[in-house]
């Protein structure tokens, strides 16, 4: 491939913001909530804090450095070192179509509550009941979340067939920023709920008596979740990114922003939870049932929920395009097929895998992975057992097979920028994470 052809995203702001893109998503939305409230709330939020931070933000950096460096897919970025690398990029596709699998469901029931919303049916309940019967009878309608996961996997590919610059840059940087207005707003306006208290005390006061080795997996792999680490998606991005981009900087505002949506998200989820009725344990329907009884309670709550649900599917759409992204500039570069076509077929092979995964957790509750229903599983699987792997063999790969000078070239820029953490981050990428994470590992295998 031509490195002069590939697209260049704009300045320093926009390396940020189409990154945290990518980050900020249904991870922090929908997904954090839903595994704090089934793990215990504030001690998970700390372990889920010291996971960005410790394990997070070095593989992140990993990942920028190298794809920034070799300008490619992350298959070829491996490749650069020897054959037998690619199978690290080759681990990462697979989780991206793992994580697509699901991923494109939920953002259809995204897209789902967006036309209630629309529509005004979303007001016509009142009670925690009401609200759980709405997402079950949604989810579990023969042909509807079918419908609305085929449209989101239509939206993800035009956006992907327009070309990187054009789609994903403009995308990001005009309704970021307003997500996160409107999160602040319903924050404000949760806390003010009867009960608001209890769930702000359910995600801030830690209980350590649940907290178990497991527990540490699970906030490690919300952390790559979240992060949009440990698959390559941010490989492929910082191919993308310009020379003069500050990778560090980029790493810690992607990181930053990623940590305080999950903590606003929190913020409106929880307080709610208990002034309804409802119970934290949810699950994956937690956010659904609980958000219409947020915005019930607002005036011109079809305003308010319609603006929200917009924001969410755009937050959704930057992710399912930063995962898309990853697979297809693979397809595209490493098939020699064009991208058009490379679109289409990964395109293909998503929607068909959604389409089981939205089935088994609706109509069909036969389609099962590991005894549970393979919409669960492939969740469970991707962010607990293969973007962990994913993290810890990059955190190998950078500490130990990267060679030093490559990568202090790219985080320091050439060396035209200070640069006073070499030391900390090559101890964490050689030692600290690879360790933490086998031990963590072995830990939820029964083995320690
Ligand atoms: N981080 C996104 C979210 O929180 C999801 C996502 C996009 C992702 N790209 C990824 C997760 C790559 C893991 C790896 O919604």
């Amino acid at each position: 491939m031509n490195r002069t052809k590939r697209a260049t995203l704009g300045g320093r702001l926009s390396a940020v913001l189409v990154a945290a893109g990518s980050a900020i998503g249904l991870g922090n939305i929908w997904r954090f909530p839903y595994v704090a409230g089934e793990h215990g709330g504030g001690a998970f939020l700390l372990l889920y804090l010291l996971s960005i931070l410790l394990v997070g933000m070095p593989v992140m950096l990993a990942e920028f450095a190298l794809g920034r460096s070799t300008q490619r897919n992350s298959v070829g970025a491996f490749g650069r070192y020897g054959a037998k690398w690619k199978a690290i990029g080759y681990l990462g596709l697979l989780t991206s179509f793992a994580i697509l699998g699901f991923y494109f469901v939920v953002s259809g029931w995204t897209l789902g509550y967006l036309v209630r919303a629309l529509g005004g049916t979303l007001q016509h309940d009142h009670t925690a009941a009401e609200y759980t019967a709405l997402f079950t009878e949604f989810i579990r309608h023969p042909w509807q979340p079918l419908l609305y996961t085929a449209l989101f996997v239509g939206m993800t590919h035009v956006v992907i067939s327009l070309g990187v610059q054009r789609g994903i840059e403009r995308t990001s940087k005009i309704l970021m920023p307003l997500l996160f207005i409107v999160l602040i707003a319903l924050a404000i306006h949760s806390l003010q709920m009867p009960r608001a208290a209890e769930g702000v005390r359910f995600l801030f006061e830690p209980d350590f008596s649940k907290v178990t080795g497991r527990t540490l997996l699970i906030a490690l792999g919300q952390a790559f979740f979240s992060l949009s680490i440990g698959m390559g998606s941010m490989i492929t991005y910082a191919s993308y990114f310009r020379p003069e981009t500050n990778l560090r900087h980029t790493a810690a505002g992607v990181t930053g922003l990623s940590a305080l949506v999950a903590i606003l998200a929190g913020i409106v989820i929880f307080p709610a939870v208990f002034s309804v009725g409802l119970e934290p344990e949810a699950g994956p329907s937690l956010v659904f049932v609980t958000l219409p009884g947020i915005f019930n309670d607002l005036p011109w709550s079809g305003l308010w929920s319609s603006i929200f649900f917009v924001l969410l599917v755009v937050a959704a759409l930057t992710s399912t395009i930063s995962l898309h992204e990853a697979l297809t500039a693979y397809v595209h570069e490493e098939w020699h097929t064009s991208r058009r076509n490379s679109a289409r077929i990964v395109s293909a092979a998503t929607l068909l895998l959604a389409a089981l995964a939205s089935l088994s957790t609706g109509p069909n509750d036969a389609l099962q992975l590991f005894g549970v229903s393979l919409f669960d599983a492939l969740d469970f699987l991707s962010a607990n057992i293969l973007l962990p792997l994913g993290g810890l063999l990059t955190c190998l790969f950078a500490g130990w097979v990267l060679d030093r000078t490559t990568f202090d070239e790219q985080l320091s820029n050439h060396g035209t920028l200070r640069y006073r953490i070499r030391r900390l981050m090559r101890f964490l990428l050689r030692w600290f994470c690879p360790a933490l994470l086998l031990l963590v590992f072995l830990d939820s295998l029964g083995l320690l």
